[in-house]
Order: structure tokens, then sequence, then C-alpha cells
């Protein structure tokens, strides 16, 4: 193992700043792990090209080593380099990139990204994301950035800084802090691996709806196989809080906290987080996580109101179903 250790105090400093992009390079090149803002939630970056840096990465989040990681990149370019982008994938990249779109595709080989970093599987997925420090890195680096949600594997992602800090502290090189995540919830992902028959394998920030209109009707991903995910490692219970969560419920039990979405009545004898009190699933998206922690730190059960399964309601819902599994 040859990459730094992490400092005990885990610094935060501004993803703006010239000279904190400049020691984010440094610590990436050497093979150590960067907490970074992008548009969905912050990510835990490495060099995708250093099996080193993917472990560390892996291990700073306790993350089980068969879930594969995104690689981001930078150019459309560098996305063609790494993956077999067909018609419908130059399309959904035309239409949605830079944004919260990943594309799985067969990966081309030779692959500069480690076996690590895509857990073994022979298809990769890619990212361009908006965030311009994470587009930075990766032009200085000239390699893809492997980057999960930077939160201890299993709990809810991290949309500031400072949820970031509180799960890993110590345990990672560096935070760059550019304040809250404007989408909120993670990436949607598409999977092109069967030709001509695009597959939703997660929902995210870009909604069902608006990809449908680039590339008609996605096929739906069958159930998980849990022991090992090919399709995205989509583990039953994830997202989770501590406290219990029931969904679906038009008002809360005695001794229940509240997560409201459209026009509620709010009482002073509960806890509760309207996500969007005029009823907009894009804000309800962008408050979900932060609600989320926040109802988790004040109550152990929490209670979720009804949400409309279109748009991002079908991301919502996705993590929010998560949050209530049995684990
Ligand atoms: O918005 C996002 O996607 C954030 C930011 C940081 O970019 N990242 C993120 O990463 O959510 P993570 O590791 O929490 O989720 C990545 C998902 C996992 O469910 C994984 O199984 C899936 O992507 N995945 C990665 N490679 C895959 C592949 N080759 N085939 C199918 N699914 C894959
Ligand atoms: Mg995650």
């Amino acid at each position: 193992m040859n990459r730094p250790i992490p400092p005990s105090d885990t610094p935060i400093l501004s993803a703006t700043d010239p000279a904190a992009l400049e020691e984010a390079a440094r610590l990436l090149k050497a093979g150590g792990c960067v907490a970074l803002p992008t548009e969905t939630v912050y990510g835990l970056a490495c060099d995708a090209t250093n099996a080193d840096a993917v472990a560390g990465v892996y291990e700073a989040k306790g993350r089980p080593s068969f879930n594969p990681l995104i690689c981001h990149v930078d150019t459309v370019e560098r996305a063609r380099a790494l993956i077999d982008l067909d018609e419908t994938g130059e399309q959904l990249a035309d239409a949605f990139w830079p944004g919260p779109l990943t594309l799985v595709a067969s990966k081309r080989a030779p692959s500069p990204v480690s076996d690590l970093a895509a857990a073994g599987l022979d298809s990769l997925a890619v990212r361009l994301p908006r965030s311009e420090a994470l587009r930075a890195l990766v032009s200085r680096l000239d390699a893809p950035l492997a980057a999960p949600s930077a939160n201890a594997s299993g709990t809810i992602s991290p949309t500031t800084a400072q949820h970031v800090k509180d799960s890993l502290n110590g345990r990672i090189h560096l935070i760059l802090d550019g304040g809250a995540c404007p989408v909120g919830v993670e990436s949607t992902i598409v999977s092109l691996l069967e030709p001509g028959r695009p597959t939703l394998l997660r929902p995210g920030g870009v909604a069902r709806e608006q990809l449908e209109t680039v590339c008609g009707a996605l096929g739906r991903a069958g159930a998980a196989n849990q022991a090992a995910p090919t399709a995205p490692g989509q583990l039953t219970s994830h997202y989770a809080p501590n406290a219990s969560v029931r969904l679906n419920a038009t008002a809360p039990l005695a001794g229940e906290s509240y997560l409201g979405f459209g026009a509620q009545p709010e009482s002073d004898d509960i806890v509760f987080f309207n996500l969007s009190p005029k009823g907009d699933l894009v804000e309800a998206a962008t408050n979900l996580f932060t609600a989320l922690r926040w109802l988790d730190s004040a109550s152990d059960r929490i209670a979720v109101a009804p949400i409309p399964e279109t748009g991002l309601g079908e991301a919502i819902n996705d993590r929010l179903r998560r949050a209530a599994a049995e684990r």
C-alpha cells in the first residue's frame, strides 16, 4: 500500500479555490481520496486507473467490493475511449451531459480503469458531471475519477460538505466544499448493454420521461441479484436512517415524525419536514437527504407522505423504499 495516510481531522477547502484544487490534484495523483461536490450528491473521488487508490475508497466507505464504481470524465471523447457508446448512447450523452446521467456500456479493451473499480465486470459506468472542480481534476490527472457517494456504505448520501465530514472524517484526505448539491439525488443509470433496448438501472436526477423523449421507452431492470449485482448494486436496504420508516402515510401516528409533501397542515406537536410545500418534485429531491438526516436525528420513527411516482418522484420513492426496507 503506497497511498498517503489520511489526516485525523479531514480539512474542508473551497472547491473554487485554485490552491485547494492544486492540493486535491496532488493527493489524487498520490493515490489519495478526495470528496467533492457534484450536482447530485458529494462523491468520494480517486484515480480510477490506480487500484491501490480505489481500494482506499472501498476501505474508507466500508463498501462491499462487488459493487462497482462510476467513472467520471471531463469530455465525451474520454467517455468514448472508455466504453462503446452506440447511437442511443451518443443521443443521450448529447441531450443530458454534462448532467446527472450515468451510462453503462461495454468496456473498451484494454481499459485503463482498474478491475477493482469495475468490480471485474466487462461493462463500465461512465458519467460526465456538471461539477467544474471534478472535470478540472480529471483533466489535470488525464485519468477518469472513480467516485461513489461520499458516505459510509449503506448510510444516507451526502448533499453538503458537512454531511461528508460527519460520515467520513479522518478516513479521507480532503473535502472540497461547493455548497449544497442542486439536484440532491444520485444520477439516473441507463444500461446500453442490450443493443436497441436501453434499460433504466436506477432512477435518479434525470426523470424517465425526459430520457424517453430522446431514446424511446426504457426497459426496466430485473430484480437485482443481492449477492452479486451485475446490474447496479441495488442492495435493498440502502440509504438507511437509524429510525424506522413508514411509507404512504397520510398523517403521522403518535410518536412519529413526519416527512411531508405538498400542502399539509403543520402542528407544533410533531417533528415535521415538508419536502416541498408547493408540491414541486425537483425541490423535493433537493431536500430529500437533508430531511431524512434531520428527522432521523430527531425521532425513532419516521412517517412519509405519499409522493407521486412521476418525474423525479420515481427517484425519490426509490430511495424512500430502500430507507424503509427490512434490515
Ligand atoms: O450521482 C451519482 O451517481 C453519484 C455521484 C458521486 O456521481 N455517485 C453514485 O455512486 O451514486 P454510487 O457508487 O453510490 O452508485 C453507483 C451505482 C451502484 O449502484 C453500482 O452498482 C452501479 O452504479 N454501477 C457501477 N458500475 C456498474 C456497471 N458496470 N453495471 C451496472 N451498474 C453499475
Ligand atoms: Mg451511494
